[in-house]
């Protein structure tokens, strides 16, 4: 599969971090580090900060996205927001199922699924997020939790709608624990899901779409994750809040 058809995506994730005016002063440090990128470049802000992120990076090559959107466009769900609100406000991606909601906020298969329909409805691009936890690796069955993982959450996207989602591998022991997959675990993985999406979709939509790596992801070691054949990109966490690091990963990306 030839990988220059797919233009990477290096995608922030800044999680729970960062205040509006700390959003301000890290885009505006960020912006002409990155301005000649060759790949896209996203910054994924809590949600009290995407007005801030929208206004700072106008006329800029950063785009915004939220962590999270509820499947439902109104209604009483105190404490959440729907993608039509997200899409109104202008942000155009949104990441869905990261491991941190799966595991903590109750997110399961069948509501990622539904947001991942909320927030194509609306328009935006998913970064949808699957990875297995250490338990699965070492039981041998990662490929099979990947595989149902992508299976429920793309049951409703039609071949079209492909084109808006993004795949961000995450495995679930390399977040935030400094322990990043081997550059062959990663592409692996990747390539496993490529192929999963030639069976699900056809050929050509496996070639083209987006699959990320993320999980310790981080300026020393982005090089060799980046140069892997089906690793498209990469889902920063800690190094995306630092933003000489953050350059360096989008640096990496861009030849
Ligand atoms: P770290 O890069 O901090 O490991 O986080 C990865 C992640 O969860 C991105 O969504």
């Amino acid at each position: 599969m030839n990988k220059d058809c797919r233009k990477a995506v290096i995608a922030g994730n800044w999680k729970m971090n960062k205040t509006p005016a700390e959003t301000t002063g890290l885009i505006n440090d960020l912006k002409p580090l990155i301005k000649n990128a060759g790949c896209d470049v996203v910054v994924c802000v809590p949600y009290v900060d995407l007005q801030t992120a929208l206004e700072c990076t106008q006329g800029t090559n950063i785009k915004v996205g939220a962590q999270n959107c509820h499947w439902e466009k109104s209604g009483a769900f105190t404490g959440e927001i729907s993608a039509s609100m997200l899409k109104e406000m202008g942000v155009q991606y949104v990441i869905i199922g990261h491991s941190e909601r799966r595991t903590y906020f109750g997110d399961t298969d069948l509501t990622v699924k539904s947001r991942t329909r909320a927030a194509l409805d609306s328009g935006m691009t998913v970064i949808l997020c699957v990875g297995e936890y250490l338990e699965q690796r070492e039981q041998d069955i990662t490929f099979e939790v990947i595989s149902t993982q992508l299976k429920i959450a793309l049951d409703s996207v039609t071949d079209k709608e492909l084109d808006k989602i993004i795949i961000a591998y995450e495995p679930v022991w390399a977040i935030g624990t400094g322990k990043t997959a081997t550059a062959q675990q990663a592409n692996e993985a990747n390539k496993f899901i490529r192929h999963l999406i030639s069976q699900l979709y056809n050929k050509d939509a496996a070639e083209k779409i987006v699959i990320q790596y993320g999980g310790s992801m981080n300026a020393s070691n982005a090089d060799e994750l980046l140069s892997q054949p089906d690793i498209d990109g990469g889902l920063i966490g800690g190094a995306s809040l630092k933003t000489e690091d953050f350059a360096s990963i989008v640096k990496a990306a861009s030849v």
